[in-house]
């Protein structure tokens, strides 16, 4: 090949190259990952960006009884489906917020929890929802509002039976953090709705188990001083101390764990959903 021909060829691929690399940095080219070079950081950084006047409230349930009268409440400008998950973006009570029914389980919870953080930039965090009651006064159709929570299920399978291992928290303790002055609205607007008697702050234990055992609810209590237990919380929390996005987890009890912890859901599910998507309306007035 001639010297000037050469010459052209690595002119024009070396154009390609710089092009496609700036459509990748706008978002526009495809999914790539790139490894870094010595100049560069691999870290984005933790926290959500921009002004937080303008960032939207990222409000997640796991079952759809529990967003209804939110959606309901809501005025939807526009609904985007990510992973077979619809977030739904608008106004409620006056604040812009992405609703999400995240689904069950602790896997769905942390991929709704990284939509919102990574997709659309929440400020902030709230899951509500519906929760088996654990300490022995926290009754049917109370509230719980989380100070802190646990993987109650991270651990080993041993030949002595389940060791459960710190290591799956975010403290020292295995505990996981949720934000003090957001979970202290949400205690506030949870009092206004129900009255103090019906609110309790505490523990809870998240796993991937619908809790239907008394001795159960009696190792909960002991393990780990949790006052409810349910599917997602800590697995909210965790992924919102990861990117450091301030969130709270709000559980009005359907049951009390038990053996008869079925037919309790079944009768007070709906009404225990509806409290607390009634404590989150009452905290963005408020807010
Ligand atoms: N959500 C509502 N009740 C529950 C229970 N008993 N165990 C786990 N999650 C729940």
């Amino acid at each position: 090949m001639k010297k000037s021909l050469r010459l052209i060829l690595s002119v024009v691929l070396s154009a390609v190259l710089v092009l496609s690399l700036a459509a990748c940095s706008n978002g526009n080219g495809p999914a790539v990952s790139s490894t870094p070079t010595s100049t560069e950081s691999s870290e984005v950084s933790g926290t959500t960006s921009g002004d937080s006047e303008s960032q939207p409230i990222g409000i997640i349930t796991a079952m759809s009884n529990e967003l209804k009268m939110l959606l309901e409440k809501a005025e939807i400008s526009e609904t985007k489906t990510i992973g077979g998950v619809d977030y739904n973006i608008g106004k409620l009570e006056g604040q812009d917020v992405v609703l999400v029914q995240g689904g069950i389980g602790k896997a769905m919870a942390a991929a709704g929890t990284s939509v919102l953080i990574n997709e659309f930039n929440v400020k902030s965090i709230i899951f509500t929802g519906i929760a088996g009651g654990v300490g022995d006064e926290v009754k049917v159709l109370d509230e719980v509002i989380a100070t802190d929570l646990v993987f109650h299920d991270y651990g080993n399978q041993t030949n002595d039976g389940f060791v459960w291992n710190a290591e799956g928290g975010v403290n020292e303790d295995g505990s996981i953090p949720v934000d003090k002055d957001l979970s202290q609205k949400a205690y506030e607007a949870a009092v206004s709705v129900l009255g103090e008697e019906h609110v309790f702050q505490g523990r809870i234990a998240t796993g991937d188990q619908f809790v239907a055992s008394s001795e159960y609810v009696t190792y909960l209590q002991d393990e780990f001083d949790a006052i409810a237990c349910e599917m997602e919380g800590a697995a909210v929390a965790r992924i919102a101390a990861q990117y450091e996005v301030p969130c709270c987890v709000i559980r009005a009890m359907s049951d009390k764990a038990d053996g008869v912890a079925h037919d309790t859901y079944e009768n007070f599910g709906d009404t225990a959903a509806d409290n607390s998507a009634k404590i989150v309306l009452t905290m963005l007035q408020n807010m």
